[in-house]
C-alpha cells in the first residue's frame, strides 16, 4: 500500500478525497490533518459519523512527511505552498488543489500573492489529465487545475486550432455553492443565494488567466479570455458555456470525437449538458453546436470532484505508477 495524506482534511475537497481514498485499493490513508486537532473526523464530517478513520491532526509538514509518500494539500492558496515546499524537501510527493503552482510566475503574483516557492514553481506540471498525462507520470508536484478551467479547457481545448485568435473567447460560468469552499460569506449565505443568482468577479476572475495561459501553452496562441462566472443556488455542479468564432467551417462533432476517441471520462453529448448528470462523478460531459462562424461549447462537471479530488485522485494514481482510472467515481448521484 502506498501511504497517502490531506492536509486540509476539514473543507469540502478534503472530505471529497477522503471518501474517495477509504475505498482505493492501493492509498492508505495515513495522515488528515486540519488546522485544529480533532478526536473524530465526524467532528468534522458529520456524514462520516460510523465510519472508522484516523483522528484529525493539527498541519504539520514534518509530521506528514514521515507519515506520507504522497499528501494531497486541501488548503487555500498561500498557504498550500507553505506546506509544499517543506513535503519536496523531504522527498514526498504532493498534489496541490489550490492555485498555488497552477500558473507561470508572474502571472500568479499577478492575480493572486507573491510566490514563496519559486524553485518547485517551474517543476509543477498541471494536472489536467487528458492534456498532461505523460509529464504526471513523471512529475513529483502536481498543481490540480481549477474547476472552471477544467470544464472550459476540457470543452474549448479541442478547438483551439479552428478559431479566430483575433475573437475572444466568451465564458459564460456557473457554479453550485460549494465551489467557492466551506466558509460562510454574506453572498453564500441561503438567504443570499436561494431562489437567486448573480455573476461575480465578471472579467477580472483569478481563472481566466489560468485558462488563457494553458490554452498557449498547448497550442501556442494567446487568446483573450472573457470569462464570467455566476454563482447559482445548487449544492455541487458547475455548467460552463464558451461561445467562440470559427475561422472555417468544421465538423464540430468529428472534432471532439476525434480528440476523445480514447477518453474514458469524457462524455460526448448530443444535447445541451447538464450538472445533475455529473454530479457525483469524475465525468466531464460536453456538447458542441456551430452556427456559420459562431461556435458554442458547453461543459458540465461536479466541480468538488472532476473540478477539484477526484482529479486530483487520478493525478496522484498516475504519478504513483497506478492505473490512472482506480477508484474514480462514474455513478451519478441523480435519481
Ligand atoms: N471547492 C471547490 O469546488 C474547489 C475546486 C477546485 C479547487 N479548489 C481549491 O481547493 C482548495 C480547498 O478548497 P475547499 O473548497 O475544500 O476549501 P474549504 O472548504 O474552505 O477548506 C479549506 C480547508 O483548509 C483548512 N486550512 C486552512 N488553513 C489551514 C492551515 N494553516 N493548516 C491546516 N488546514 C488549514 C481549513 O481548515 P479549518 O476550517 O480548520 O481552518 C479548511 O477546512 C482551495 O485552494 C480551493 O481554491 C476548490
Amino acid at each position: 500500500m502506498i501511504k497517502v495524506g490531506i492536509v486540509g482534511a476539514s473543507g469540502y475537497t478534503g472530505l471529497e478525497l477522503i471518501k474517495l481514498l477509504l475505498s482505493h485499493p492501493h492509498f492508505e490513508l495515513n495522515y488528515l490533518a486540519g488546522s485544529q486537532a480533532k478526536a473524530s473526523i465526524a467532528d468534522l464530517h458529520p456524514s462520516l459519523f460510523g465510519i472508522e478513520v484516523m483522528c484529525v491532526k493539527q498541519a504539520d509538514p514534518s509530521e506528514a512527511a514521515e507519515r506520507c509518500d504522497l499528501v494531497f494539500l486541501a488548503l487555500p492558496h498561500k498557504t498550500a505552498m507553505g506546506f509544499a515546499k517543506p513535503l519536496l524537501e523531504k522527498g514526498v510527493k504532493v498534489v496541490d488543489l489550490s492555485a498555488d503552482y497552477r500558473l507561470k510566475r508572474e502571472a500568479y503574483e499577478a492575480a493572486y500573492c507573491k510566490h514563496e516557492d519559486p524553485e518547485h514553481l517551474d517543476e509543477a506540471v498541471y494536472g489536467l489529465i487528458e492534456y498532461y498525462r505523460n509529464a504526471i507520470k513523471r512529475a513529483r508536484l502536481v498543481a490540480s487545475p481549477g474547476c472552471y478551467p477544467t470544464a472550459t479547457l476540457l470543452g474549448i481545448l479541442p478547438f483551439i486550432p479552428y478559431l479566430d485568435s483575433d475573437s475572444p473567447l466568451i465564458v459564460d460560468a456557473k457554479s453550485g455553492v460549494s465551489g467557492a469552499g466551506k466558509k460562510l460569506t454574506e453572498s453564500n449565505s441561503f438567504v443570499s443565494i436561494n431562489e437567486n443568482m448573480h455573476a461575480y468577479n465578471p472579467l477580472g476572475h483569478r481563472h481566466a488567466p489560468e485558462i488563457a495561459e494553458k490554452i498557449q501553452d498547448r497550442h501556442g496562441v494567446r487568446m483573450q479570455v472573457d470569462f464570467v462566472p455566476h454563482l447559482i443556488p445548487i449544492t455541487r455542479g458547475e455548467l460552463v458555456s464558451v461561445y467562440a468564432r470559427l475561422k472555417e467551417d468544421i465538423d464540430v462533432q468529428e472534432v471532439l470525437k476525434h480528440a476523445y476517441a480514447d477518453e474514458a471520462f469524457i462524455r460526448l453529448r448530443n444535447a445541451p449538458v447538464d450538472v445533475k448528470a455529473v454530479a457525483g462523478t469524475h465525468f466531464c460531459d460536453i456538447f458542441a453546436k456551430r452556427s456559420g462562424k459562431t461556435l458554442f461549447v458547453s461543459s458540465a462537471i461536479d466541480n468538488l470532484l472532476r473540478g477539484a479530488s477526484s482529479q486530483a485522485l487520478a493525478a496522484a494514481n498516475l504519478m504513483c505508477g497506478l492505473d490512472e482510472h482506480l477508484g474514480l467515481p462514474t455513478i451519478a448521484y441523480a435519481p
